[in-house]
């Protein structure tokens, strides 16, 4: 399987970190930000990757990921994203890259230990996400389960201010060549982008989207405060291997 890495946006957030560099680039304890994604890849027995990136740094990558070859890839290309049009719009670039064939995506942002191998070994068609309760499931599209059967989703709410279940969905999907057809059917959410949340609703209506619940650590890095607990993970984690 082939995957693709989504670092595009401005990262305003986190200004004025990004002044001078793309957020995907910032330290995470030893090592870029965007690193810890393309290890989950390559840790998942994926070695073919496109990384979409954007805004006026976009230049940097670059210099920090080469070829690929170090972090043992075998393929790397980029995308340049033009505007920062949201996820889905992100994931509009990978269409030819993915060849009809199933993609494992995986947010810039998002670093985690857990190993999606065999899920994505086992991957066919439809959907698969990734779970992950969290504290303050309002900052993520957050699942709603059915009444009468809690596996089943029936729906993601983007940011809900009141969440209907204490779980995130993660920055990490599979999708088959179909998320394609459903991207071209959206329209710009509230904030004026393209919502990964709505693709996965596209998902949910024609009852092909799985779920599984990460195993492992998993943190976004794109606000100060997310940023500065995944650096300390990362750091003590390297800490407790050292003995
Ligand atoms: O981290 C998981 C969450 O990521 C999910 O729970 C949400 O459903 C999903 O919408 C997303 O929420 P965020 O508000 O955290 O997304 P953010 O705008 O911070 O973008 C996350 C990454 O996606 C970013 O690091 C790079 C990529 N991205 C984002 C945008 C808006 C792009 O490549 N292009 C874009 O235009």
């Amino acid at each position: 399987m082939k995957g693709v890495v989504l670092a595009g946006g401005l990262g305003t957030r986190l200004y004025p970190l990004t002044y001078a560099t793309n957020k995907h680039l910032l330290p995470v304890y030893n090592k870029p930000m965007v690193f810890y994604p393309i290890e989950t890849l390559v840790q998942a027995g994926i070695r073919d990757v496109l990384v979409v990136t954007g805004g006026p740094h976009a230049g940097h990558f670059l210099r920090v990921l080469k070829n690929g070859k170090e972090l043992g890839l075998r393929h790397l290309e980029f995308a340049y994203q033009e505007n920062e049009g949201g996820i889905a719009d992100a994931l509009r670039l990978c269409e030819d890259f993915g060849d009809g064939q199933p993609l494992t995506v995986i947010l810039g942002d998002n670093t985690t230990d857990a190993d999606i191998g065999p899920a994505v070994q086992s991957f066919r068609e439809g959907a698969m996400i990734f779970l992950k309760r969290v504290p303050d499931p309002q900052r993520f599209g957050v699942p709603v389960f059915a009444e009468d059967d809690p596996t089943r989703i029936v729906a993601i709410e983007e940011k809900p201010a009141v969440p209907k279940s204490q779980y995130a969905v993660t920055g990490l999907y599979i999708y088959d060549h179909k998320v394609f057809d459903y991207i071209r059917s959206l329209s710009p959410s509230g904030r004026g982008e393209l919502e990964i949340t709505d693709v996965n609703n596209c998902y949910i209506r024609d009852g092909t989207l799985r779920w599984a619940e990460l195993d492992g650590f998993w943190s976004d890095a794109g606000t100060f405060e997310s940023l500065f607990r995944a650096n300390a993970y990362w750091a003590e984690k390297a800490r407790q291997q050292q003995g």
